[in-house]
């Protein structure tokens, strides 16, 4: 059974290890910074450690590109990458400890675009999408657009190993891409189905939808696109903002 336009609830450290290689054309991973960041009934600091050497070796073996978005804490942790873009927020109030660099983040490539990229950074304010109110620290909606039109073709394949709300895959899903996302937290893995199903399917501008996309959102329509995971035992509410 495909795992395209689905999101498992598990360990991605199991999950990964499973999946074939050079399955996916980008993959995108925004782990836990393990700083105390509050989730609520939890802080990330009581999260597993996602090793990152395994984290984006394992990558590399399933996805052509690999972008990650490290935090500052872990960043030297981290394989050296071949590139690094730079997410601007600066409407950011955030302060760190290091001494600042709350206004922007490095975003970390592993592999060689397949198609030019023109730029380098990308502004996009940290507020959150009205339909990603439940998890503690969504990525902007606008920035994983911009990466996925950067580092993709329509059609091709997205996955996000921690995907938290679902961002990855919802800009995925709207701009014709498959996705596949992988969430540990059964309420949030839940939740962000629940954002995907109500997402708007893509609207291309040639030739309508896609085959795949408009086969993926016919398939939400009828039934749980999710074929992979747990059901909750309880859907919790919204958590506290970053
Ligand atoms: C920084 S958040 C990702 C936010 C996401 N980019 C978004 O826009 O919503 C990290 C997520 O990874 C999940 N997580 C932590 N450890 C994990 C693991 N071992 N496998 C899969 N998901 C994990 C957390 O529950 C959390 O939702």
């Amino acid at each position: 059974m495909s795992l395209i336009n689905t999101i498992a609830c598990g360990d991605c450290r199991e999950i990964l290890p499973t999946l074939p290689a050079k399955s996916f054309q980008l993959a995108f991973a925004d782990p836990p910074y393990w700083v105390g960041f509050d989730y609520g009934e939890k802080t990330d600091k009581d999260m597993a450690f996602i090793e990152p050497n395994f984290l984006v070796n394992e990558l590399r073996r399933i996805a052509d590109v690999v972008l990650v978005t490290p935090g500052m804490r872990h960043f030297y942790d981290y394989p050296k990458c071949d590139w690094i873009l730079s997410w601007n927020k600066p409407a950011s109030t955030g302060q760190s400890k290091l001494g600042g660099f709350c206004v922007w983040e490095p975003v970390l490539v592993y592999g060689i675009p397949s198609k030019k990229v023109w730029q380098d950074s990308f502004t996009a304010l940290g507020g959150r999408e009205f339909d990603a109110d439940f998890h503690a620290c969504p990525k902007p909606l606008s920035l994983l657009k911009w990466l996925i039109e950067n580092f993709t073709e329509p059609n091709q394949n997205v996955i996000d190993p921690t995907s938290g709300s679902g961002t990855t895959c919802k800009a995925a899903f709207q701009l014709g891409r498959g996705y596949f996302g992988i969430e540990i937290d059964p309420n949030i893995a839940e939740l962000s189905r629940q954002r995907l199903l109500q997402s708007q399917p893509p609207l291309l501008a040639v030739g309508g939808l896609t085959q795949r996309a408009a086969d993926g959102y016919a398939a939400s329509q009828q039934s749980s696109l999710f074929a992979v995971g747990e059901q909750p035992a309880k859907v919790s509410g919204a958590k506290r903002r970053r």
